[in-house]
């Protein structure tokens, strides 16, 4: 069975992320969505709603399921048994952060690859501090971000 890792902050998670998991359940027999938690980056929230939100979201893909992690990425992907890390690219600027964190994950488990998804292009602009800042400013975030997360943003700025 082909087993792929799905890996961010999902700080929130965005229609980008979710075009991109969508299109690795399309390749995947399963995949596996795993939220770092909240030791890599200072988030807006926690480890547990942004699980929550990535659940309510991912839902409909029937063979994606969530989960948290910590520790290296590779590690996790081992111990889950999968063989791939998904990341999305969208503009030029990601790719070099990405060769170099590819790069590093397979000097450290070698036999884990990273596969590449482009993003769909009306979503190449979306990152989740744009749209947390778009949020924050009561700017309209519906075309972003799934439903149940623009109501999770609102309920944080109020
Ligand atoms: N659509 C929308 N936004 C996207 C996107 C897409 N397809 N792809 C990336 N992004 C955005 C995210 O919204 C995020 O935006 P932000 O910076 O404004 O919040 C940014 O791109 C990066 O996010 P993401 O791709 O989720 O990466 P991340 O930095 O949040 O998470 C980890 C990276 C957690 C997977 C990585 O740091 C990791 O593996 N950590 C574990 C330790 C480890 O193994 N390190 C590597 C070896 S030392």
């Amino acid at each position: 069975m082909s087993k792929a890792v799905y890996a961010g902050t999902f700080d929130p998670i965005t229609n980008g992320h979710l075009d991109i998991a969508i299109r690795a359940s399309k390749l995947f027999d399963q995949i596996i969505v795993a939220v770092a938690d909240d030791n890599y980056k200072q988030t807006l929230f926690t480890t547990e709603e942004r699980c929550q939100m990535v659940t309510d979201v991912i839902g409909d893909i029937p063979n994606a399921m969530v989960d948290t992690f910590s520790g290296l990425l590779v590690d996790y992907c081992q111990r889950q048994g999968a063989t791939s890390v998904i990341r999305g690219l969208r503009v030029v600027l990601d790719f070099e952060k990405e060769l170099q964190m590819a790069l590093m994950n397979r000097s450290l488990h070698d036999e884990i690859d990273t596969v590449f998804l482009m993003s769909e292009a009306k979503y190449l602009f979306i990152s989740s501090s744009l749209v947390k800042n778009a949020a924050a400013l009561d700017g309209r975030i519906e075309d972003l971000v799934p439903p149940a997360v623009a109501q999770a943003l609102k309920r944080k700025y109020k």
